[in-house]
């Protein structure tokens, strides 16, 4: 299925679906900064995680905004035609969500799957023992355990179905967790950097010991650019930037940089099936496109995010008292 060698394609006019969300708008940004030739329709449905604001300001005559949904084929029958490339990006993104309520991750991260680059995630591989010296590679078995992550595999193998079937020209990149500005405060870091603001106690599931594999957004913005520009058709490439902390230690430094007690935080109920570990090899993405992220001192970008969040509380305080409500009903 894989061609041999990268093309070298130029995008003129792309769709970019969830461009309204954290990493989407991310990219979009990204792109109006990088790239001044390349025009950008955003398609978005504006859930509860999509906000306008996280791209306004933007040359209107560069990103136009499109309200709707992916799962709408007659809005996408008229919509694709004239853009030479799609970036996916639109999902249901928060497990805790999918855990309560499946529906909306089946239907938008499978049904709604069209095609191009197509944005995925890490946890489609499952999750790796603490002491495992193994991380996830690209042609490691899927072995998804949240409704969330099953969505997310289901809907990578509908697009390598399409590529092999129908010869649609899609590559798909597998990122870990992204961290950095407009990230919704129902994710880890911003919940606690929020709650800190708002003088809650933050949150730390379990035992506290599971692992995530950080990178900043940005970083992730520019390895999607790159994949979409000279990745080889039909490849998977996964995306991360050797950022594995436990959630103990990211909390303690939240906590540390924000001027609060070490153990000024409460351990909640775990959430279900929590997966362990995760962790990214990046070998293929950094040896075939040459990606490095920029952004390789965590606690420099975590600094830049508690600023970012203290500066912008417009942006999120209207998010934030649901959210800790829908929290305190499960007992997190
Ligand atoms: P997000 O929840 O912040 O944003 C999702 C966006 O998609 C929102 O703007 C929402 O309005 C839009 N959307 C949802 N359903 C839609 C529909 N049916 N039609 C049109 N738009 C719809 O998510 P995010 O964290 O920015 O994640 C973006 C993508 O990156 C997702 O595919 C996610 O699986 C993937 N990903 C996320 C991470 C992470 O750490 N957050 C890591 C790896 C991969
Ligand atoms: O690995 C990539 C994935 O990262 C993406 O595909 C998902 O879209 C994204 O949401 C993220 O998934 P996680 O479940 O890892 O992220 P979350 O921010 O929800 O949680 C990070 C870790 O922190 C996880 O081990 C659960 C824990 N946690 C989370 C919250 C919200 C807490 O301990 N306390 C909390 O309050």
């Amino acid at each position: 299925m894989a061609e041999d060698v990268a093309q070298d394609f130029q995008p003129r006019n792309i769709i970019v679906t969830g461009g309204c969300g954290f990493i989407g708008s991310n990219f979009v940004r990204w792109v109006a900064a990088n790239h001044p030739e390349v025009h950008v329709t955003v398609l978005d449905k504006l859930t509860y995680a999509g906000n306008p604001e996280n791209i306004a300001g933007l040359p209107p005559e560069q990103v136009e905004l499109v309200v709707g949904d992916i799962c709408d084929a007659d809005l996408l029958d008229r919509l694709v035609p004239g853009h030479d490339a799609i970036v996916h990006y639109a999902a249901e993104s928060h497990n805790d969500n999918s855990i309560l309520d499946p529906e909306p991750f089946v239907r938008t991260n499978v049904v709604g799957t069209v095609r191009y680059h197509h944005v995925s995630t890490d946890e489609v591989y499952g999750d790796l023992a603490l002491d495992e010296p193994r991380r996830f590679r690209p042609d490691d078995p899927y072995k998804p355990s949240s409704p969330y992550s099953s969505t997310k595999a289901s809907s990578d193998l509908l697009v390598r179905a399409w590529a092999r079937t129908y010869g649609v020209r899609a590559t798909i990149s597998n990122c870990s967790n992204n961290y950095g500005p407009y990230q919704h405060v129902e994710k880890f870091i911003p919940r606690q950097i929020t709650n800190i603001i708002c003088g809650i106690r933050p949150k730390l599931y379990g035992t506290g010991e599971n692992v995530r594999d950080w990178i900043h957004t940005e970083d992730h913005s520019r390895a999607v650019w790159d994949i979409l520009t000279r990745g080889r058709i039909g490849e998977t490439y996964l995306i991360g930037a050797d950022g594995e902390r436990s959630n103990i230690d990211v909390l303690r430094a939240i906590l540390e940089r924000m001027g609060q007690p070490a153990d000024a935080f409460d351990w909640v109920r775990d959430r279900p099936g929590h997966d362990r570990r995760y962790a990214i090899d990046p070998t293929k993405l950094r040896e075939e496109l040459g990606w490095r992220p920029v952004h390789t001192d965590f606690g420099e970008g975590l600094d830049q995010t508690i600023a970012w969040y203290r500066e912008h509380e417009d942006w999120w305080r209207p998010a934030k008292e649901a959210t800790e409500a829908k929290y305190a009903k499960q007992g997190q």
